[in-house]
C-alpha cells in the first residue's frame, strides 16, 4: 500500500498485541510510526516496537529539542491515517475533551486525517457514562471508533472491553486507505425499522437492527462519498463522517427521504419499513377492558415506489427485499413495479441471512434482467458490492 500510518499505543494490558498490528502493517508495505503513551511503555517496550517497525518509537515531547522540524506536527503531517489500540479510558477522555499533554495527544491534536480508536479496558469501565459521552463526542467529532470484543478480560470480568484482533485492526485500516472511488458522489441510505404507535406504550415493528443498512452507509463514507443516513431506531452506533437522521414511524421517513431525494445521486433502501400503522394512536395507555381485541391498520405509503416514480434519469435507486416464500419471484415483481435499478434480494429464511446478525446472503437483481447470486459473506462486503454495482449502473440508461 505504501501510506504511513501513526499507531499510538496506551498504557493497557492489551498493549502486549499491538506489535503484532505493527507486524501485519509493515508486511503489507505501510510504513509505520509508533508513539507510545508513558503508561505503554510499562506493558510493551519501545525497543520491540521500533525493531518491528523499522522507526524510532516516539514518546517523549522534549527529546528531539536540537531537530529543526517540530516533531509532532511533521509526523502529523507525514501520516495518511492514526490508530489508537489500544486506546484508554484516560486517552479517550483526553482526546474527547481536547487536553494535549503528552506526544501522542499533541500528534492527534494536529491531525486532520482519519483517526481509528480502539478502546479496551475493564467491562464496567467501558459501560461508564462519561467514557460513553466521550467516545459520542469523538464520533460527532468524525474520529471512527471501534467497538470492542466481548468476553474474558484480563482483569478476571466477563464482557465488553477486550481489544479487536489485531488482524481485525489491520482489516479496518485497510478499508480507509482503500480506494476512493465515491468520491463526489451523494449517498441516502436508509436502514433499521420503523415504528408504528398504537398507544404511549405500545407499537407495531420488526427485527431489522439497522446493521445492513449501516454497514452500507460506512462502506460509502469510507470509499469517499457523502452520505446521509435516515433511519428507524437502530441497535448499533451510526458510522462517523456520516450524516444522521433519526426518525420513528414510517411516515417520518418518507417525509426526511423526500425532503431532499433530488439532491442525491445513489439512494439505497436498506429500511425495514412497516407497511401498515394503527389506523388511529391512542393518546393514553389503552386499557385491557375497554379496548376489544382488534387493531384497525391503515397502509402505509411505499417510499421506495415514490422515489422510483419520481426519479430523474440520472439518479441510481437501490430497494432491498426481505423475502421468505417464492423469493426471486416476488422480488422480480418488486424490482419492476417499484421501477429502481436494483434490488437486494435477501431470502430472511435462511440461516446467516437478513436481520440482525453480521452476515447476509442476497441476490443482485438488475432492471436488465441480469441477476447475481452472492454467498455468504459479511454486511460491509455485501455493502461493498452494493456500491461497486451501483457505481457501475451510472451512466447506464437501462441499469
Ligand atoms: O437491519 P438488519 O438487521 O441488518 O437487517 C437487514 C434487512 C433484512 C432489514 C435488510 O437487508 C432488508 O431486507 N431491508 C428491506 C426490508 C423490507 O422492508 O423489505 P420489503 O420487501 O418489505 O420492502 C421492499 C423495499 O421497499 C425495501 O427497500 C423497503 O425499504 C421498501 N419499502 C417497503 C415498504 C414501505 N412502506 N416503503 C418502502 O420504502
Amino acid at each position: 500500500m505504501g501510506a504511513t500510518v501513526l499507531l499510538g499505543i496506551t498504557g493497557g494490558i492489551a498493549a502486549y498485541k499491538a506489535p503484532l498490528l505493527v507486524r501485519l502493517m509493515v508486511k503489507s508495505g505501510l510504513n509505520v510510526h509508533v508513539i507510545v503513551s508513558r503508561s505503554a511503555t510499562e506493558f510493551v517496550t519501545p525497543l520491540t516496537l521500533a525493531t518491528l517497525s523499522g522507526n524510532p518509537v516516539c514518546q517523549d515531547m522534549w527529546k528531539n529539542r536540537d531537530k529543526p522540524s517540530v516533531e509532532h506536527i511533521s509526523l502529523a503531517d507525514a501520516a495518511d491515517m492514526a490508530v489508537v489500540a489500544p486506546a484508554t479510558a484516560n486517552f479517550i477522555g483526553k482526546l474527547a475533551n481536547g487536553v494535549a499533554d503528552d506526544m501522542l495527544t499533541t500528534i492527534l491534536m494536529a491531525f486532520n486525517k482519519t483517526v481509528l480508536i480502539c478502546p479496551s479496558m475493564n467491562v464496567n469501565m467501558y459501560r461508564n457514562r462519561i467514557l460513553q459521552s466521550n467516545l459520542e463526542r469523538l464520533r460527532t467529532f468524525g474520529y471512527h471508533v471501534m467497538a470492542p470484543g466481548s468476553g474474558e478480560l484480563a482483569c478476571g470480568w466477563v464482557g465488553e472491553g477486550r481489544m479487536p484482533e489485531p488482524a481485525k485492526i489491520f482489516g479496518e485500516v485497510e478499508l480507509y486507505l482503500g480506494p476512493k472511488d465515491l468520491n463526489g458522489l451523494k449517498v441516502l441510505v436508509t436502514a433499521g425499522p420503523t415504528e408504528e404507535p398504537l398507544d404511549p406504550v405500545r407499537f407495531l415493528t420488526n427485527r431489522s437492527s439497522g446493521r445492513m443498512g449501516v454497514a452500507i452507509a460506512k462502506r460509502a463514507s469510507t470509499r469517499g462519498a457523502s452520505v446521509t443516513l435516515v433511519s428507524g431506531p437502530i441497535k448499533v452506533a451510526p458510522p462517523s463522517g456520516v450524516k444522521h437522521v433519526q426518525v420513528r414511524t414510517a411516515m417520518e421517513m418518507m417525509e426526511k427521504v423526500l425532503e431532499s431525494f433530488h439532491d442525491f445521486d445513489l439512494v439505497i433502501k436498506a429500511a425495514a419499513v412497516a407497511d401498515f400503522r394503527p389506523e388511529t394512536f391512542q393518546k393514553e395507555k389503552i386499557k385491557k377492558d375497554k379496548f376489544g381485541t382488534t387493531i384497525k391498520l391503515v397502509r402505509n405509503p411505499d417510499i421506495l415506489a415514490t422515489l422510483g416514480s419520481r426519479k430523474s434519469h440520472d439518479q441510481i435507486i437501490v430497494g432491498f427485499a426481505a423475502e421468505t416464500e417464492d423469493a426471486i419471484q416476488n422480488a422480480r415483481i418488486k424490482l419492476k413495479n417499484k421501477n429502481v435499478d436494483m434490488l437486494v434480494l435477501n431470502d430472511v429464511g435462511k440461516p446467516g441471512a437478513g436481520f440482525d446478525g453480521d452476515t447476509n446472503i442476497v441476490r443482485l437483481m438488475f432492471r436488465s434482467g441480469e441477476e447475481e447470486q452472492l454467498p455468504l459473506m459479511s454486511k460491509e462486503d455485501v455493502a461493498d458490492q452494493i456500491l461497486t454495482r451501483s457505481l457501475g449502473l451510472r451512466g447506464k440508461p437501462n441499469g
